[in-house]
This record gives C-alpha cells, sequence and structure tokens, in this order.
C-alpha cells in the first residue's frame, strides 16, 4: 500500500518503476508475436477480475503492474501484432511510444497558444511536413484532431457555415433551407455521424452510386446535385475518398473537384486511411485533385505508424473553420491572440492533448524515405496475397487492391448461393481467428446486384513479413477444407 503521506510516486519511485514498465514494452514489442491477437474472452468476463469499486487507500504499483500484467494484456485485442490483419492494420512505433510517454509527463494542455507554445508549434510544424510529403500547396494548414471523425465533422461544420453564410452559427438550422452532403455509397459512416451531429439529418446525407471498382460516379453525383437544387435544397459539402473502408478505393477527386468548383460546394476529402501512400512517388496519383480540394483528412495513427490517436485535418480556410466554431470568452482571451494561433478556434473541443509530439517523433525517427521503404512493402506484400489468391482454384478476389488491402472468399466449386457461401466464409474467419496467430475481419460489397460476403486482410504493421501472409494463407486453406 502506498505512503498515506505521499502526494506522487517519488522521484527514485517513479524512475524504477518507470524501468520496469520500460523493460516490458520492449520485452512485449520483442515477442508480441507469443500473443495471440485476439484474446479468447467473452463479453462481461474480464470485469470479473476487477474490483467493483475503488480501491479506498490506494493499491501499490507492484500490484497495479501485475494485474496490468495478468489480466489488463490478456484482454487486449493486440493491435502491435505482426498477424493483425482486421480492419486496418496499424502500428504504435517506438518512437510514438516514447513520445506519448513524454506527452503524459509533460502534461501540457494546448487549447491556447500560451497554455503551449510548443504544443501548438510542433503540432503546426509536423502536419506542415505531412503536407510537403503529401506534395499539397502550402495553402493547406495542418492541424490534429483525435480521429478523422471529429476531423470530418470540424471540416463539415466548416463547410456547414460557408453554404449558410454564416446563419447556421446564430439562427440553427431551422429557418434555413434543407441542408445536404454527397458522399458515395463506400464513405465511411463517419461522414453520415457528422450530418447527424450537425443537425441536417441522415437523410440529408445523400449516397452517389459507384462505379465497378466501388469509386464515386461523378455524373452520378451531378445528377443528384441538380436535382437538389431544383427542389430547393443547399448543398454544403461533397466528400471524397481516398481509401475506402471496405475495398479501399480512390474516388476521381479531379472530376468530383470540377464539380464543386462549377457549383461553389466544399469539397472534403476523406484520405484517413490511403492519404499517407502518397508520400511514395509512384502513389501519388491518389491524391490528384485534392489539391483543388478545402479540406482533406489524413491520419497518422492508421498507416503512418503514430499511436493511437492522431488525425490531422489539413484545410485551406483556417478563417471559415474558426468563424464556425470559435467561441471565446473572457477568461480564455489571451495577449497573443492576434498573432498566434489558439487551436482549441478549429475543432469541437477546447483541451487538446499534446498530439504533434508523438507525430513529430515518428517523422523524424522514419525519415521519408523509410516510410516509404515500408508503405510500399505493405503495398507488395498485399499484391503477393493478392496472386495467391487469384491463383488459388476455389478462391476469388472480390475487389481491386490498389493499396494494402486484399478482399476475397472462397468459392467452392459448384456452390452459387450467396446465404451459404457467407456461411462458410462466416466459419473460415471464425476459425483462423480463434487460432490466435492472426485476426482479419469481413466486409461487404455489391456486384451484379448481389451483396458478396467478403474476407479482408490488411497489411499495415511494421512488423508484419512475408512469412505471416504465407502462415495466414496456410491456416485459411486447412480452415477450408474442414468443411
Ligand atoms: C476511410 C475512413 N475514414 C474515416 C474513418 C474513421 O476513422 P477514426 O476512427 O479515426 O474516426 C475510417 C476508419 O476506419 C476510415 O476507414
Amino acid at each position: 500500500m502506498p505512503d498515506p503521506n505521499s502526494v506522487d510516486l517519488a522521484p527514485e519511485e517513479l524512475r524504477r518503476y518507470a524501468h520496469e514498465v520500460a523493460d516490458w514494452i520492449a520485452d512485449f514489442l520483442g515477442d508480441v508475436e507469443s500473443y495471440p491477437v485476439l484474446p479468447a474472452l467473452e463479453p462481461g468476463e474480464l470485469s470479473e477480475s476487477l474490483e467493483p469499486s475503488g480501491p479506498v487507500a490506494g493499491n501499490s504499483m507492484d500490484e497495479i503492474l501485475a494485474d496490468f500484467r495478468e489480466v489488463i494484456v490478456p484482454g487486449c485485442t493486440q493491435w502491435n501484432h505482426p498477424g493483425f490483419h482486421a480492419y486496418f492494420a496499424n502500428t504504435g512505433s517506438g518512437p510514438g511510444i516514447l513520445a506519448e510517454a513524454l506527452t503524459a509527463a509533460l502534461n501540457v494542455n494546448g487549447m491556447v497558444w500560451r497554455t503551449g507554445p510548443a504544443v501548438t508549434e510542433v503540432e503546426l510544424r509536423a502536419c506542415d511536413w505531412l503536407r510537403q510529403w503529401l506534395g499539397l500547396p502550402d495553402r493547406f494548414i495542418g492541424h490534429i484532431e483525435d480521429t478523422a471523425s471529429v476531423s470530418t465533422l470540424a471540416a463539415l461544420a466548416g463547410a456547414r457555415h460557408r453554404a449558410t453564410k454564416g446563419r447556421v452559427r446564430d439562427e440553427g438550422l431551422g429557418a434555413l433551407p434543407t441542408l445536404r452532403v454527397y458522399c458515395s455509397k463506400e464513405a465511411h459512416s463517419s461522414v453520415q455521424r457528422a450530418v447527424i451531429l450537425l443537425g441536417m439529418g441522415l437523410s440529408n446525407c445523400r449516397t452517389i452510386e459507384v462505379d465497378d471498382e466501388f469509386r464515386m460516379r461523378p455524373e452520378a453525383l451531378q445528377g443528384a446535385i441538380d436535382e437538389d437544387r431544383a427542389a430547393g435544397v443547399l448543398p454544403v459539402a461533397v466528400v471524397a475518398t481516398v481509401g475506402t473502408t471496405s475495398t479501399t478505393s480512390v474516388d476521381p477527386t479531379a472530376a468530383v473537384a470540377d464539380i464543386c468548383e462549377r457549383e461553389d460546394i466544399w469539397l472534403h476529402v476523406d484520405a484517413a486511411y490511403g492519404g499517407p501512400l502518397a508520400i511514395v512517388p509512384e502513389f501519388r496519383w491518389i491524391l490528384e485533385g485534392v489539391d483543388r480540394a478545402d479540406s482533406l483528412v489524413v491520419n497518422p495513427h492508421k498507416w503512418l505508424f503514430v499511436p493511437m490517436d492522431c488525425s490531422v485535418l489539413l484545410c485551406r480556410h483556417m478563417n471559415t473553420l474558426r468563424e464556425a466554431l470559435s467561441l471565446v470568452p473572457p477568461y480564455l482571451m489571451t495577449p497573443e491572440d492576434d498573432v498566434a494561433r489558439n487551436l482549441m478556434d478549429y475543432g469541437p473541443a477546447l483541451g487538446r492533448r499534446f498530439r504533434g509530439l508523438k507525430l513529430w517523433f515518428v517523422l523524424r525517427w522514419y525519415g521519408l524515405e523509410r516510410l516509404q521503404m515500408l508503405l510500399r512493402k505493405h503495398v507488395e506484400l498485399a499484391a503477393t496475397f493478392a496472386s495467391w489468391v487469384d491463383e488459388a482454384p476455389g478462391w476469388e478476389r472480390v475487389a481491386p487492391t490498389p493499396m494494402s488491402v486484399v478482399l476475397f472468399r472462397h468459392l467452392p466449386e459448384g456452390i452459387d448461393d450467396e446465404a451459404e457461401l457467407r456461411q462458410i466464409n462466416e466459419q473460415i474467419l471464425h476459425r483462423v481467428n480463434a487460432q490466435g496467430s492472426s485476426f482479419s475481419s469481413h466486409t461487404e460489397v455489391k456486384r451484379g446486384g448481389r451483396t458478396i460476403y467478403a474476407l479482408r486482410m490488411a497489411v499495415g504493421n511494421a512488423r508484419t513479413e512475408l512469412r505471416h501472409l504465407e502462415s495466414f494463407w496456410r491456416a485459411l486453406r486447412e480452415a477450408s477444407v474442414l468443411r
């Protein structure tokens, strides 16, 4: 039990436990493959190992760390495992982990410049490095939100403000015409959630048809806007996606930008997962037309080796964002307000963690060339896996593989019924995930009027090698013959 008179860990205690924790982290990451990727737990099971009420007298660090090792770690899905192929695989890298520890030590809240000059200036500088590596013009200013969901929410708040000439801020939505946001049928649900949160109503997020490769059809977008304008609806924003969640398709942003410019509609680009790939010269094309967007979100916590959470919102209209979102009571006014950026003005939250530190650490430690090398490798690994699927009888690739995610399924000869195929593939997924050496997820895609259940293999962890994909592929094929 801790000394009841101590107000915090004494420096020597902190040093000892910090060393112990550092050793644990190094051992954990060095040996992460020995952990099952997916814990074999039922909902509520872990809670039984946690005290139902908090300790009145406090616990010792030894007890807390023992429970961390014995209860918490086995209860975690291991996102830092190289066999993690679900959703968008990612990496909490060493440089990012060190920065997180230092961030907590500093405990700065960078709501305004003076409450953390370094928070503001490192954040702006690191985001600008990223902007340059993405090949975007310097009219884009980047800042960090926690997630892409919040970055998109802020961007659409700016768009709504501009479309309503600021009226929504004072008057609310009541006196305004119906407002509408457009995105493809493959866009992430965070767009719809932002539309709900901004009070525009889910039915006013109009989803646009996609082509055979799951890309937004610009002519369908134009048709929808024409129809809406004729009905008195006010278009607020179009969201194009670079790397959609299901299939990683890339919307034709340049053609969408043509429409948005002509129609004077805010163009927001969701490149949360796919955006980082544009730092690799041969993939720069994925951001074609994005220089003409009004805003863009890229998540370094997805495919740029920064630990959760770090989402960069790059915007060309910082003044509009500020007009839409800022509210400064007297107690938050500072003498520097006219000369410094107060980052609380550009998103929904007042308090701001020092997220820029981990982005700065990661970009500095890896450097552009190593990041390019890793992203290229991930795309190559996915292409190799895709080629195995293509060549294997009884297996089918379900969508193109433009980035590092492969959609595929088992398609045994003679079976054509989608419900049966779903069941077969669900079983395979369940069996392979239960083995513990890999974890992958599923999605649904529409093809030729059918809804296809697809398995989804994502590469995004810095430690993933060919051998991990080989053993995953072996496990899939073994699971498929067990039927
Ligand atoms: C394309 C895309 N956009 C946005 C998001 C939401 O990301 P976040 O979890 O950072 O809100 C995701 C999540 O996977 C995504 O795939």
